[in-house]
């Protein structure tokens, strides 16, 4: 639905040399202020994913923003990938490589299990290493992955080649 694409566009704020020197920073916060475009980009998403997933994982922090709404319009689970350290209890964890160092994300397999046709949910796709990692989490977890959504992909690092197989869909290409 390119509607959605152009809803985001129009909400849009870019920021050069933030949070370092060199990277052009894209901010959807005039998009989560915008209340009726933000409604419509959530009740589009809905309408097109309704009877084709079961669950929403929302990747912390700005996918919890698009996965909770999502979730609830649809009345299907929402679950947490964290960042490590956030969540109690039984967890799964998973590392991936950034730049410099590495990351990990976390998931309580209990609010995985038996959930077979998940959506992935973040607002960026950059280096891909977050959804990559979530995936191979929530399938660790017992989940089944049926795709990962992402309002804005940055074409130019082609994080989508590290996705592999898994049905990937950008709403708006940067
Ligand atoms: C950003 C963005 C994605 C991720 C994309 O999150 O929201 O989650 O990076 O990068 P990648 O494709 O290279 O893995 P960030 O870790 O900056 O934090 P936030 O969502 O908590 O703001
Ligand atoms: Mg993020």
């Amino acid at each position: 639905n390119p509607e959605l694409g152009d809803i985001i566009k129009s909400h849009l704020k870019s920021y050069a040399d933030f949070p370092h020197s060199g990277i052009l920073f894209r901010d959807f916060s005039p998009l989560l202020a915008s209340g009726e475009p933000f409604a419509k980009l959530i009740a589009g998403l809905a309408d097109h994913y309704r009877g084709e997933i079961n669950a929403v994982a929302g990747l912390e922090s700005r996918g919890f923003i698009l996965s909770a709404p999502l979730a609830v319009a649809l009345e299907i689970p929402m679950i947490m990938v964290r960042k490590a350290g956030k969540l109690p209890g039984d967890i799964l964890r998973e590392s991936y490589d950034l730049e410099y160092g590495s990351a990990s994300i976390e998931v309580q397999p209990d609010t995985v299990a038996g959930l077979d046709k998940i959506l992935v949910i973040d607002d960026l796709l950059a280096t891909g290493g977050t959804a990559e990692a979530s995936v191979k989490l929530l399938e660790k977890a017992g989940g089944k992955v049926v795709e990962i959504l992402v309002l804005m992909e940055l074409q130019a690092l082609h994080g989508k080649d590290v996705l592999g197989d898994i049905p990937y869909h950008a709403l708006l290409e940067l």
